[in-house]
């Protein structure tokens, strides 16, 4: 027979993303609903290997679904690297007597739950990160709020772009994806975009040849988004302006889109996947991730979360070019 869910301790790990507040609210709210005992860990897995935990109740997690950041602090612990860091995270959920324990972070903290699934931690995982870069899922809580920002700001510099008929050069966060670059680039009418994995090496040439091009059709200003995986920024700027002579600024937009009020479409699936982790638990799975892949919420193994592969779409550069002519 199952064994009868007690306890279930949340955790938010890596960098922090728009919306892991609603996760939060979900994840306790749905397990006081079910009558389990929910603990609150701070700072990641470092505070379960330091023990650093609070009781949850319903009125902890009140007017937190507004707020960007997470309530629970987060970290990159070099310690759950260690094999050492490991087996002190796993000693110390079974000391709580934790049932089952919520990770709601990115691949790195997915890594973390599979070494610790190893020592018998029944980890549960819902995706969260800016950078959409997680093969097992279509959404990762943070990245819509991320791309708004990152939109707003290419709002914002078209205006002043546009006034001094200069161009900008925008690089966006996303660490090796290109998925916040796309999006930016698409929504805020970018004139171009290098990013990761686009089909051919993106020479700089290219580029500005296409600036000179959109000069002699009359527009005043040319936004050009970079994605932080390619990097050079300053560089392309300077390149530009040196070969176009129109004046070039560059913004690194940086941890500027990890913050800021979580939007309704994050805010939406950080409940949703807070109440069916819970529920997947409820059930007895064990080791188990909740992710979103064609319109539907599904709960799969956290093993097979690690083969799952997703592809940004290299058409989209393509339509991308046809929409800025
Ligand atoms: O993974 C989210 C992210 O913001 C990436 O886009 C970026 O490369 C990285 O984290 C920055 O990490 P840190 O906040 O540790 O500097």
């Amino acid at each position: 027979m199952e064994k009868k869910i007690k306890k279930i301790g949340v955790l938010t790990s890596g960098g922090d993303a728009p919306g892991m507040n609603a996760a939060i609210r979900a994840v306790v709210r749905t397990a006081l609903h079910h009558e389990v005992e929910i603990i609150g860990i701070r700072k990641g897995y470092n505070g379960l290997i330091n023990g650093e935990i609070k009781e949850m109740r319903s009125r902890d997690v009140s007017n937190i679904m507004n707020l960007g950041g997470t309530i629970l602090h987060t970290a990159r612990s070099p310690e759950m690297m260690t094999e050492e860091g490991q087996k002190k995270a796993a000693a110390i959920y079974s000391i709580l007597g934790l049932d089952a324990l919520v990770v709601i972070g990115g691949d790195g903290s997915y890594r973390g739950m599979r070494e610790l699934a190893k020592y018998g931690v029944n980890c549960f995982g819902i995706p969260a990160t800016i950078d959409l870069d997680m093969g097992c899922t279509e959404y990762t809580i943070g990245f819509d709020t991320a791309v708004n920002t990152g939109m707003d700001a290419l709002n914002k510099l078209r205006d002043t772009s546009s006034s001094h008929e200069r161009c900008s050069v925008v690089e966006v966060m996303g660490r090796d994806a290109g998925y916040i670059a796309m999006w930016c680039a698409m929504t805020g009418g970018a004139e171009d975009v290098i990013f990761p994995e686009a089909k051919e090496t993106q020479d700089h040439k290219k580029v500005i040849q296409q600036i000179l091009t959109n000069r002699s059709t009359g527009k005043r200003h040319n936004l050009i988004v970079v994605a932080e995986g390619n990097g050079g920024t300053q560089q392309l700027a300077k390149e530009i302006q040196d070969i176009t002579g129109i004046q070039t600024r560059a913004t690194i937009l940086g941890h500027l889109q990890r913050g800021g009020t979580p939007t309704a479409t994050d805010r939406m699936h950080a409940s949703l996947m807070g109440y069916y982790v819970v529920k997947a638990i409820m059930e007895g799975q064990k080791n188990k991730v909740v992710s979103y892949n064609r319109g539907r919420y599904e709960i799969i193994d956290l093993e097979e979360s690690f083969t799952m592969k997703k592809q940004l779409d290299p058409e989209y550069y393509d339509i991308l070019k046809v929409l800025s002519i």
